[in-house]
This record gives structure tokens, sequence and C-alpha cells, in this order.
């Protein structure tokens, strides 16, 4: 049993969302409410000719649990034949945001509920924001009280479109729409007969379906010691967490911070001598060698290291009750190591609402921001994005000893650079991920033009603003040239037909030719939907700087996203030549670049188009 797959489910909602019915519910249906619970529950009038209060089925959990004890995050356990569940059920009162992040850092999935009258709400939008920062890779947002709505299919879209043009700028692999009534049982374990016009998944099925083996780090091991071990005279070992990735008996370590070199002789666990270990399991190990690190040091291979940091570049949700001060010298965990550290600068906060980002000079309560750090001593650390374990760390108020912010590592330490611009970057230490983009950076300097190519609703959209925002963190000059703006401007008046989307693809490559020959790289995003026209726009631009970029998503996906409804409208007929569904998309033959959508994230695929770019000359 416990080799069974466990998913890690974070939930939140605001106040009278239905949450504690929903999970109530779940717990429920499936059969994971003990009898004496039950009977409790039957006492306390829970249970009534129409059948169970669920929300006083978790309510009741949640008083037994906050009894004498401060625990803001309640943890519930369910399974089904296929899963385990664990669920951190987040309060959606004030101190939302604490709990949230509390909550959410491990979680896989976050299961936002949307109350179906009221819409979205600004804690909605944080949430979302909260869970993208986290790196959480699935979102899945509940639409809950439909029958309050009479299950109006038209409401449903109306909230899945708003939310969608949100969520666009956050970081999933992938957001799922559920309607449901958490109070009714509609679409929560099973699948509801009062909303024919949904399709897909129910909530149970979902968690149970929702793929979440590729998000494991089973890459990039790092090993932290907790403890020095002393049996016997001559056992010398150390106790810790394999964070992330595999060890294995034999395989070459490196300690950091000091740096020693050794092998793994032995790994032991409570009661077996394995001949490897993965995260996160805790276990014993010993080495070949005598090497004086004890708690808080990290052990990795030399190939595969993390940076050894002393200034931090941080995306951080501050929690402290007072605001943040610049001058202060806060503690800094990572793991099991503490060092000392100071903040040197607030480079902005972010609008949770809006996304925008604001100069400031402050950070309060539960507001998010990009801060410069300085620790006393150098820590091992690795983007968060590329390990949620060794690129956490948090701040703790050396007065108050209370946890005030926690920080997320950004993927390139930027802090300084972004002053000099592409040249300074082409120059900068080639040290693993930034080796990559400085490459990358002299390589875009050439300015080329990036084609994308693919189906309405792809997603070519999105990777060109996701793109662009990259490169203008870095000042490189780019600029997006995107078929919806274009069709408003310089080709307003031109429709649909062959001849009118050749023309469309001429006058936008001609363009690109003129910001490509001016040093500025070119992100195009169009259907562009024959090759013909595809092959027009390489000659135009010149073959030497053309980079057709296949955005391959199926034409089923599309159609389910159908972000803007246009497929809709394209199978009814009410748009007349619309690609995919009644004017053809040919695929191209031998693109440059392909970019297969699912199951990424747009940075995930901005990062391959990068990699491209460093490696093409
Ligand atoms: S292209 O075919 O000429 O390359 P382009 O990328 O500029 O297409 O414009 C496509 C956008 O126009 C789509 O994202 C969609 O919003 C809109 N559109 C309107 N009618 C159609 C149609 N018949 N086919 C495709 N897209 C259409």
């Amino acid at each position: 049993m416990s080799k069974m797959d466990l998913l890690r489910l974070v939930t939140t909602g605001s106040v009278d969302d239905g949450k504690s019915t929903l999970i109530g519910r779940l717990l429920y249906d499936t059969g994971s409410i003990y009898l004496d619970q039950l009977e409790a529950l039957s006492k306390k009038g829970a249970l009534n000719k129409e059948g169970i209060d669920l929300a006083m089925v978790t309510d009741g959990l949640k008083a037994e649990r906050e009894q004498g004890i401060t625990i803001d995050v309640a943890y519930r356990h369910f399974m089904t034949k296929k899963r385990r569940f664990i669920i951190a059920d987040a309060p959606g009162h004030v101190e939302y945001t604490r709990n949230m992040v509390t909550g959410a850092s491990t979680a896989q999935v976050a299961l936002l509920l949307l109350d179906a009258q009221n819409g979205l709400t600004t804690q909605t939008r944080r949430h979302a924001f909260i869970a993208s920062l986290l790196e959480i890779r699935h979102l899945l947002l509940a639409i809950n009280k439909m029958d309050l709505v009479n299950y109006s299919e038209e409401r449903f879209n109306e909230l899945k479109e708003e939310f969608n043009n949100f969520a666009l700028r956050l970081n999933f692999a992938d957001v799922t729409f559920i309607p449901i009534s958490a109070l009714k049982g509609d679409n929560v374990a099973v699948k509801s007969d009062n909303m024919p016009w949904y399709r897909g998944q129910s909530v149970l099925n979902y968690l149970e379906n929702v793929y979440i083996e590729a998000d494991r780090n089973l890459r990039d091991m790092r090993f932290d010691i907790e403890l020095t071990l002393r049996c016997a005279p001559d056992f010398r070992g150390y106790a810790g967490r394999v964070l992330s990735g595999v060890l294995r008996v034999g395989d070459e370590v490196l300690a950091l911070p000091s740096k020693q070199k050794s092998s793994i002789k032995s790994i032991t666990t409570y009661n077996e001598r394995p001949a490897y270990a993965f995260a996160p399991q805790n276990v014993a190990i010993e080495l070949n060698d005598e090497l004086d690190v004890g708690r808080g040091a990290m052990l990795v291979r030399p190939d595969n290291q993390p940076q050894l940091l002393e200034k931090l570049d941080l995306m951080v949700v501050w929690l402290g009750e007072k605001p943040l001060e610049l001058t202060k010298s806060y503690y800094v965990r990572h793991l099991s190591a503490e060092v000392r550290g100071r903040v040197d600068k607030i480079y902005y906060n972010i609008d949770p609402d809006t996304l925008h980002r604001r100069a400031t000079s402050a950070l309060n309560l539960n507001d998010i921001g990009r801060l410069g750090l300085t620790l006393y001593k150098p820590l091992p650390v690795d983007s968060y994005e590329q390990n949620r374990v060794t690129g956490h760390l948090i701040l703790i108020d050396p007065d108050t000893n209370a946890t005030v912010a926690a920080c997320m590592v950004l993927a390139r330490n930027t802090a300084g650079m972004a002053e000099d611009g592409a040249e300074k970057l082409a120059a900068a230490p080639a040290e693993s991920g930034e080796r990559r983009f400085a490459t990358g950076a002299k390589t875009l300097q050439k300015a080329k033009t990036i084609w994308l190519t693919g189906l309405s609703g792809a997603g070519k959209s999105t990777i060109a603003a996701a793109l662009m925002e990259i490169l203008s963190e870095y000042q490189l000059a780019a600029t997006v040239l995107d078929g919806d703006v274009i069709r408003k401007g310089i080709s307003a008046g031109l429709g649909f037909s062959e001849a009118d989307r050749l023309e469309n693809i001429r006058r936008v490559a001609e363009v690109a030719r003129l910001l490509n020959s001016a040093g500025v790289l070119a992100i195009c995003a169009l259907i562009s939907p024959m090759r013909a026209g595809r092959e027009l726009a390489r000659r135009i631009i010149g073959p030497e700087r053309f980079i057709e970029a296949y955005v391959n998503t199926p034409l089923h996906e599309c159609q389910k996203r159908d972000p803007k409804g246009l497929y809709k409208k394209g199978i009814s007929g009410e748009i007349a030549e619309f690609t995919g569904v009644s004017a053809p998309y040919e695929e191209p033959l031998a693109p440059e670049l392909v970019l297969d959508t699912l199951g990424k994230s747009p940075k995930e695929l901005v990062e391959e188009i990068l990699d491209y770019l460093a490696g093409s000359h």
C-alpha cells in the first residue's frame, strides 16, 4: 500500500465558496470517514433526512485537530483504488496567504474553488498566482454551486474564459475546469446528469488520473546532511534526506560548501541496505573517505552542482506582521543550514489582480515581490523552477523568531546584470544555466526571426509573450508581431481566404526583415497555415535568419481550450474558412523547431527556444 502512487493536493477558495463541503464529500464518497466520526456527527445533528451535512464533517474534524494546538493548515488523507491523496486544506480567512504558502509548498495539484454566482475575486487571482509562483504544475478550477445558476453552460464558459485570460500569464502545465455542486454531489465523485453539456471528468476522476510522474526531479542528486552519526568507534555516517535525484552506492560525491570529494560506501534505511535511494527518502550513508562535514552540508554529484551563491535574486511572499526592513539582518534558513542575510534591494512588488509590477520601497504582510539578498556565507542553491526543495528558503526575524518570508530562488541570478544588457551578459561567467543563456545572448545579437506557426489556440501568442518577457528582462531588443494585433493594424481589411492569408504573411515577413536588419529580434505568431506562405516568409527574411517553430498542439486540444470561443463558431458555421475546421492547416515538413505543448508550461517552451538559439549560429 505504501508503494501506491501519492498525490498531494492543496485546496483554497474564499470563505463560503464551499470548500468544506467539497472536501467533506470527497472524504464521505470515498468512505474515508470513520464510523465513530459518523456517530459523533449524528449526535451533533449533522445527519438529517437529506443525508449528511458535509461541511460539518470537515469543520468537525478541524475542531478536533485545533484543540490546544495552532495548526493553520489541516491535512486530510483519503484513498481510492488508484491513488492515495493528502489534502492540505488552507483556510480562506485572514491569514490565507501564509496558510496557502505552507500548504502548497509540496503540493502537485492546486484545487481552487470558485462560486459560480460570485465569479472571480481578488482572492481567486491571488491564490492562482501563488500556486503558479510555487511551481504547482496542475491547476484544477472547480466552479461550484452550479445548482444555483441552473447548471448553466453559459455561466461556466463565461467564468472559464475570464479565468483563462488571467491564467494565460501564469505558469501552469495545465488548467482544468470542472462545473460542480459540492452540496448536491454533481461531478465531485461521480459524473452528474444535471450537466449533460459537460463531457469532462469528475473531480475525483481528475485527481485519480492527472499525470504527475513527470513532475519529480530525478535528475539532480542533492542530499541534505542533517546529522553526523558515530555509532561504533569505526562507524561514521551521515543521516539526511535525498532532496531530489537518485543516490547510488559507488557514486562520486562532492560536499558543499567545503568542496571535498568522496564516494558513497553504503546506504542504510531503517531496515535495509539498498543499492540506491531516491527523493524524498530519509537514509543514513557512509562515505569512503573521512570528510569534515556536518549538519547543513549538502552532497551532490561533481558533474551536476547547484550554484554556490552569496547574492541571491528571489521572489518572496512576505509573511511578517512587520514590513520588511532593508538594513536589518535576518536568519536565512535553507534546508538544514542557517546563515545571516541582508536584503539589499526591493525590485518591485506584484499586484495579484493585474499581475503588474510596481516599484516599491517596502513589502508588507501578504505582499509578493522580488528582492536581492546578500548572505554572510554562500549557500548551495538551485533555481526554484528547477528544484522546489533546494531553491526554497525562508527568512526568520531574529527578534521574534517568526518566519517572515517564503522565498523562491529565481532562475537566473540576474541581479546586477540587467543594467548592462546583452554585451555584459554575453561576457558573463559561464556557470551552468547562465552559460547557455550567455551564448544565447551572443547569438541573439545576430537578430533572427522566430516564426511561430500552428493552429488557433495552439499557444503561439502565449509563447511569444513569455519569450518577449525574458528577452526584455535582459534588455535585448525584440518585438512580437502577433496575428491578432497585425490584423487590426497593418493587415486590417484582409480576410481569411488563401490569398489574403498569403498577403498577411508577406507583410509580416517584410516587417520582420526590416526589424532584423536593424538588429531587432522578431517573434512572429501567425497561424500561417500553408507551407507556401511560410516558404515565402523564409525567402523574404532570408533562410539564415528564419527559424520556423511549429507550435504543435493537437486539434482536439485546441478545440477543447478554445480560448476565444472561435472553434465553436467555426463548427457552427458562424465563421467561414476557420483553420482546422473548414480551412486546411499544413504541418511543417522540416521546421527548425517543434514545440510540443502538451503538458508543458510556456516557460518550458521558451527554454526550448532559448536552447535552440544558444545552439544556432
Ligand atoms: S493567418 O492565417 O493569416 O496566418 P493570423 O495568425 O494572422 O492567421 O490570424 C489568426 C487570428 O485571426 C486567429 O487567432 C483568430 O483570432 C482570428 N480569425 C478570425 N477568423 C479566422 C479564420 N477563419 N481562421 C483563422 N483565424 C481566424
